[in-house]
């Protein structure tokens, strides 16, 4: 696992930018795992003003997101799908056909997490993966005691995931129960990981990711199987280490 230690949150973001469009420099059709919340936000907008200034295109790129939000359509504002869209998507040359999410509004879930997995395999793997990590060590949304041998699937949102994430709803009780999110073994299908830690709310797990024991209650810790990850933290997720 390779570490940068940036020094703020903008630091971490152009660090992330570089490494995005360096893959995509080097590899027009490139694929990329992506994630929503917080912690890509920023290297999110840095790709938009560069991509507008003509120095990363994405015309030929593809995506596949982590996860989705079950019982929410692609138009509800805190879907993911809403998510991508809004703040990625609709900003750069992408070709929205080519972008994925998991359905978390397919009649037949199970079916749905079946028809992810295969587009995965069909589309990707991934060049590059961005991650976050939930203060609990989740990934994706493989909430502790996920399988490290899981693929795309169905999970019930630890409390404290709910709770984390109702910032962005009206209350907690908006925010759903249930998700689908790519499994442990398919994030670790992407070529390249790059997981990016933000803030002294994330201080404890990265201590933890760092203390360097594999085990199933801390799901980030499954990144150690992979060859190719790395870790961008700034001071402040770092200060614990
Ligand atoms: C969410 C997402 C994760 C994300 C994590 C951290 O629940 N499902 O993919 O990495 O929580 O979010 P943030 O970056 O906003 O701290």
């Amino acid at each position: 696992m390779k570490l940068m230690l940036t020094k703020d949150y903008d630091e971490l973001s152009k660090c992330g930018a570089d490494l995005i469009m360096a893959q995509i420099n080097a590899k027009q059709d490139s694929v990329l795992g992506l994630a929503t919340g917080s912690s890509p936000l920023g290297c999110y907008q840095e790709l938009i003003q560069r991509c507008q200034n003509n120095l990363v295109t994405f015309k030929y790129v593809s995506s596949l997101n982590l996860d989705e939000y079950i019982g929410l359509s692609p138009e509800h504002q805190q879907s993911y799908r809403y998510f991508m869209n809004h703040h990625f998507f609709n900003q750069i040359n992408i070709n929205q056909n080519h972008t994925y999410l998991p359905n978390g509004v397919h009649p037949n879930l199970e079916q749905a997490c079946i028809e992810y997995e295969t587009k995965i395999d069909q589309v990707g793997p991934p060049d590059i993966q961005i991650l976050g990590i939930g203060a609990n060590g989740h990934i994706g949304f493989n909430e502790p005691g996920s399988s490290f041998s899981s693929y795309t699937h169905i999970v019930k949102l630890a409390h404290s995931t709910r709770q984390a994430n109702a910032r962005f709803f009206r209350s907690i009780d908006e925010v759903p129960t249930h998700a689908i999110t790519m499994g442990i073994s398919s994030i670790l299908k992407s070529k390249k990981i790059i997981l990016m830690a933000s803030g002294q709310q994330k201080a404890e797990a990265i201590k933890r990711l760092l203390d360097g024991e594999k085990n199933e209650q801390f799901p980030a810790s499954s990144l150690f199987d992979h060859p190719d990850v790395t870790l961008i933290v700034d001071k402040e997720a770092y200060e614990l280490v």
